[in-house]
């Protein structure tokens, strides 16, 4: 194979240009030639396509965001857009496509792979969301903002006596709240996968408060079932059941933002040269991932249709720690 695409899809995440690098500095020196897609699928779809060379990836694998740029892309998702993406890939003479992104953007590498287009993905992905991946590109830096977040809140909070809610990333997954929780130290936790209600999260609160703590934090998933903002509002005019003074702080895409760490980097750094070794050898339709600390290939039928379960353990762990 002489000729490959790269792009980066869905919402960026910190490392997505370390694994953009890897893939081009890899790949020329595998003696390809790079093209880097700008706006994911969209791109695809129109043409905006962009010659990489070494030099072009110089100095970014400490720089958060995408080079590339990123997008969702509806049009993608129905047959003419696919067939005007395939029609690109052949105009420009790509004879192969590496897509660095999360679920949505493996479904749609996995939908061309099955016109007949070799592709391979690379997890990347705040959420941890991506079945074919312990952990991915990303995850570990969101974590650690969040992480300071948390700090931050819990000094200003002790000297009010105030209980904070917390809310972090994570549409349909508690990956980030859970582990920003346990790792903050957080009083309760809620998210998609457990079942709650803004009554039981109050009488956590309430039981902090009655042992004595000088404050308490919440941590709550954007996609659990009361957003932090609507906890809030329902014990807005009754705070004394909750004994502290009730906050709210909505993180959103500041997680996303910023330099990925020395983690992420490295991650994305194997990932994107397992996924051009994967090229290389003709393994086509699978996605680069770390399972069991080790660079798996894992079929994207496989992820499409598998979800990665949320451990328990770690649930009722936070529980059990959070006295
Ligand atoms: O999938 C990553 C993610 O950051 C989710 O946690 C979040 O719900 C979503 O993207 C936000 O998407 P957008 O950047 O399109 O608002």
């Amino acid at each position: 194979m002489k000729r490959i695409g790269v792009l980066t899809s869905g919402g960026d995440a910190p490392g997505m240009n370390a694994a953009i690098r890897a893939v081009t500095r890899k790949a020329i020196a595998e003696g390809m030639e790079v093209f880097g897609v700008r706006h994911g699928y969209a791109g695809l779809i129109t043409g905006d396509l962009v010659r990489l060379g070494t030099r072009d990836v110089g100095g970014i694998i400490g720089r958060g965001g995408t080079i590339l740029g990123s997008t969702r892309s509806p049009e993608f998702m129905t047959e003419p857009g696919r067939q005007k993406a395939l029609s690109t890939l052949k105009t420009q003479g790509l004879e192969g496509l590496i897509v660095i992104g999360g679920n949505g953007s493996q479904a749609g590498a996995h939908a061309l792979s099955q016109q007949g287009f070799p592709v391979v993905g690379v997890a990347s992905t705040i959420d941890n969301d991506l079945y074919g991946s312990e952990i991915t590109i990303g995850v570990d830096t969101a974590l650690n903002i969040a992480l300071e977040a948390i700090d931050r809140l819990k000094t200003t909070a002790s000297s009010h006596q105030r209980a904070f809610l917390v809310e972090v990333m994570g549409r349909h997954c508690g990956y980030l709240a859970l582990m920003a929780g346990i790792a903050g130290g957080a009083e309760v936790i809620a998210i998609p996968e457990v079942s709650s209600d803004p009554e039981w999260i109050a009488s956590e609160l309430r039981a902090a408060y009655d042992r004595g703590k000088s404050h308490a934090i919440g941590v709550v998933a954007e996609g659990a079932k009361y957003k932090a903002a609507e906890i809030a509002a329902h014990f807005q005019d009754h705070h004394q059941r909750i004994g502290f003074e009730l906050r709210v702080t909505t993180l959103g895409h500041v997680q996303r933002g910023g330099a990925p760490g020395a983690y992420d980097r490295l991650l994305a750094t194997r990932l994107g040269a397992a996924a051009v070794d994967a090229i290389r050898r003709g393994q086509f339709d699978v996605l680069a991932g770390l399972l069991k600390g080790e660079i798996t290939m894992t079929s994207l039928s496989e992820t499409a249709e598998m979800k990665k379960p949320l451990d328990l353990r770690m649930v009722e762990l936070a529980r059990i720690l959070a006295r």
